[in-house]
């Protein structure tokens, strides 16, 4: 992963945990409504892919083990990781595609809220995203895949000789030649495996994304209905197609690219679609950059702009990630896929504790607080998520004090930490296991590996063995250990 030049290490801050007392008198742990319904508290668990479904996208026992574990620390919402609409093979990406799904979902529902007393909400992250491939292998994609064109045997100054000549002198050439002969999405397609981006529209699919995208979300909410969710996430972040369709990249001249409001016109479509055909008091927000951070990309102007659109429109919240695109994504290594999370705005979605001046907390707090400040200022109240490096309460509170969010996400410190929220409302917060920020959980993320934490996936297997659940490997327990309260913190 990309990291900032000045290489400046930090730990996490571990200070002022505060007593039960404290806590229940606190912002963070008050309830806040989202449309329709309250949160019990104003903590959230974003959208994190653990890799525990199957080939079939199924809600499988892995599945309802992972969430359950969550679901015991009580938070105020979950959202189910990113969730497949279209009915193909994603690899063990869950899905919601079909009807189907809707027991396992239907089960996945229940078992959140069994766990959690009630207490946590729960929501489901609903995502489109385009083809990518693997990067191949140099000799495979000019001797096989490769379409070889005019232009290529003009270069080579082959008029004329077979497709099979052409191929020989470019298995030929250096890379630097190559590079001359083959078009820059030729040469994309060697260096980094072939992507689809929405501005593909000479792809029939793709031209047609805007007709097809609103009633494959609306039957994927409709069934998240149906099993029981509280609402829906619509994933309009990262590097996926929705994002993309929001990009300032998007240049499509369908009158869904180009200006802000030609951008956001699908992603507003979508909304109305998921909005027809579920109840009003189903939850349905979104989540969304505030800066892209990469060029030509979406910045914070882009973002306010978007956030009035989507909170104008009805939308019971805004959930804010930043960066994490496939634009200044590593090349990937031959037979890998490109990882969005490699580059700059990779590390901006999930900053690391070797970071810049600013470190590695809270680095999307201002952006928040500023899209928040013009949404009030407008009038419209719709609660905003933030997240991005938060692990301590003081933290969090600080920023609800300050009015810069409304809702605070703790995606790596409750995989760190599953019990974080229970152990800081009891007054146990000296109990917490920290987030370090090391992104190996990431790293598991990027190989489609189950993605464990470093803090507890070799912990306890000795004594606790026959009970614990292995990874594939062999070598990681899948879940965290269970906590044993110990006495809550002496008042202050
Ligand atoms: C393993 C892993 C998987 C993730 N999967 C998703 C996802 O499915 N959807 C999403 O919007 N963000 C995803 N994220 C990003 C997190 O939701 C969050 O925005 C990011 O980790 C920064 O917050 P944090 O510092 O609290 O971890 C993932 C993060 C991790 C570590
Ligand atoms: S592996 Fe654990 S400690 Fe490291 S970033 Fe992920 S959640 Fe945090």
């Amino acid at each position: 992963m990309w990291k900032p030049p000045e290489r400046i290490k930090y730990t996490p801050i571990n200070d002022d945990w505060p007593t039960r007392e404290d806590a229940a008198a606190s912002q963070l742990f008050s309830s806040v409504a989202v449309g329709s319904i309250n949160l019990s508290q104003r903590t959230w668990v974003p959208a994190m892919v653990p890799w525990r479904s199957n080939e079939d996208g199924e809600v499988t026992a892995d599945v309802l083990d992972w969430y359950r574990r969550f679901a015991i620390g009580k938070p105020g919402a979950i959202v189910i990781e990113a969730t497949g609409i279209r009915d193909l093979p994603s690899g063990p990406l869950l899905r919601i595609s079909d009807d189907r799904y809707i027991d396992g979902l239907t089960k996945l529902v229940d078992t959140i809220r069994y766990a959690s007393d009630g207490q946590t909400k729960v929501f489901i992250q609903l995502i489109d995203f385009l083809t990518i491939r693997r990067r191949p292998d140099r000799n495979k994609y000019l001797e096989r895949f490769l379409g070889i064109t005019d232009n290529h045997a003009i270069a080579l100054g082959l008029q004329g000789e077979s497709a099979a000549a052409v191929r020989a002198n470019l298995v030929a050439l250096d890379d630097v030649q190559l590079q001359t002969v083959l078009s820059e999405k030729e040469w994309e397609d060697l260096a980094f495996g072939y992507r689809e981006r929405v501005t593909d529209t000479h792809i029939d699919d793709i031209a047609q994304l805007p007709n097809r995208l609103p009633s494959l979300f609306a039957d994927a909410a409709r069934r998240a209905e149906q099993a029981g969710f509280d609402g829906v996430e619509l994933h309009y972040a990262h590097a996926y197609t929705m994002a993309s369709f929001l990009s300032a990249s998007n240049v499509r001249e369908d009158g869904y690219g180009g200006s802000a409001a030609s951008r956001v016109r699908l992603p507003l479509e979508v909304y109305r679609a998921v909005r027809e055909v579920t109840n009003r008091d189903f939850v349905v927000g979104c989540r969304f950059l505030t800066d892209e951070i990469c060029s030509p990309g979406s910045g914070v102007q882009d973002a306010l702009f978007f956030a009035e659109e989507f909170a104008s429109a009805g939308m019971d919240f805004l959930s804010f990630s930043r960066g994490g695109k496939f634009d200044d994504a590593k090349q990937p290594k031959i037979g890998w896929a490109a990882y969005p999370y490699t580059g700059q705005s990779g590390y901006e979605c999930m900053p690391s504790f070797i970071s810049d001046d600013f470190g590695p907390y809270g680095r999307n707090i201002g952006p928040v607080a500023v899209i928040r400040q013009r949404l009030r200022s407008k009038g419209l109240d719709t609660p905003c998520v933030m997240a991005g490096g938060m692990h301590t309460f003081r933290q969090a509170e600080t920023v609800l004090e300050r009015g810069q969010a409304d809702i605070v996400g703790f995606a790596r410190q409750a995989l760190a930490d599953p019990d974080w929220f229970e152990k800081v409302r009891g007054g146990f917060g000296g109990q917490v296991a920290l987030c370090r920020y090391s992104n190996y959980c990431e790293g598991l993320d990027q190989k489609h590996k189950q993605v464990t934490c470093e803090l507890w996936d070799r912990s306890g297997l000795d004594t606790e063995e026959a009970k614990v659940s292995m990874s594939s490997d062999g070598k990681r327990r899948l879940l965290a250990p269970i906590w044993h309260r110990g006495a809550p913190m002496p008042d202050a």
